[in-house]
């Protein structure tokens, strides 16, 4: 039985097997309409969330199974003081799979542990977010034809950003890439990361204006400041509104470039942006449901022939 935690519990070569499922799910979506016929995915959310949660749900859905869960800790037992651990032994006779969503910073590894079924990281903290990571990569490999040979600009809240983290410990694995860190002080990407990047020698630079490296990108990975992860709301309200990119910044950029983000978006894209053909976030969300319906079929040992 295996889990999904982190993007690294998949080798590059077990990941491209999943995208070209994925590929293949989108191309012959009749192919795997009852891959899941009586199976259940249990979606276990203690943090809001629009596009996981619900990708999830559809993604078990289009695969003939059904689907059960809870959206809000203060709709489950949690509210009454249960246990991850006591709770994942419960879902664990409900259901065949289950993802998980939780403020705290390796409760989906805890849940794992007890677990008789495999268990989906769906964010936890400010630590990880595979599957968002899963569903870049897709998006990258699907509208670029590869992942490798980019210059990629990360801006905004690369300090709590847990998609932001998942998403360079993923691209190290492949060649040729450079980042190019655009956040301010306050919400610079964390040491550990540079660290990790000079180790291996993968060249980075840490910039504060988006424009001056606007021109060099090959991909602009844009996020927002999270309200949810600051101590104090001074702090938010100076920092919300420091990046915004809008048609004369796409002007500065390259025309094949494209934005990605794992929205939700708040005002750090400008809507006048969204008509730009090089705006891929709205595609990139529905990449999260062909990649969810592939990891859900991965991870069940389900082949459809
Ligand atoms: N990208 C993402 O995780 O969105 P939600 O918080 O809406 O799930």
């Amino acid at each position: 039985m295996r889990h999904l935690m982190s993007p690294l519990d998949f080798t590059t070569k077990e990941l491209d097997r999943l995208f070209d499922l994925a590929n293949d799910i989108e191309r012959n979506p009749g192919k795997y309409a009852h891959a899941c016929d009586g199976r259940i995915l249990a979606t276990c959310f203690y943090e809001p969330s629009t596009r996981t949660r619900l990708s999830f749900e559809s993604a078990m859905t289009r695969l003939g199974g059904c689907i059960i869960g809870f959206s809000d800790a203060a709709s489950s037992s949690a509210s009454k003081g249960e246990s991850v651990s006591d709770t994942i032994r419960i879902i664990s006779g409900y259901a065949d799979i289950c993802a998980m969503r939780h403020p705290k910073e390796g409760a989906p590894m805890v849940a794992a542990e007890k677990s008789e079924i495999p268990v989906i990281n769906a964010g936890d903290g400010g630590h990880q977010h595979p599957t968002q990571t899963l569903t870049d990569l897709l998006t990258i490999r699907s509208m670029k034809g590869k992942l490798s040979g980019f210059t990629i600009g990360l801006c905004g809240d690369l300090k709590f950003g847990r998609t932001v983290h998942s998403l360079i410990n993923a691209l190290v694995r492949y060649s040729d890439i450079r980042f190019v860190f655009i956040s301010p002080e306050e919400l610079r990407v964390p040491d550990y990361i540079t660290e990790m990047l000079k180790a291996k020698d993968i060249p980075y630079e840490e910039v504060i204006r988006l424009e001056h490296v606007m021109p060099r990108l090959d991909l602009l990975y844009m996020t927002r400041v999270q309200k949810e992860r600051f101590f104090n709301e001074e702090d938010y309200v100076r920092l919300k509104d420091f990046y915004i990119l809008n048609s004369d910044k796409m002007a500065l950029a390259k025309p094949d470039m494209l934005v990605l983000h794992p929205l939700p978006r708040v005002n750090e894209i400008s809507v006048e942006v969204d008509s730009d053909p090089r705006a891929a976030y709205f595609k990139q969300a529905k990449y999260g449901v062909y990649v969810r319906m592939a990891l859900i079929l991965t991870l069940l040992e389900i082949q459809v022939p």
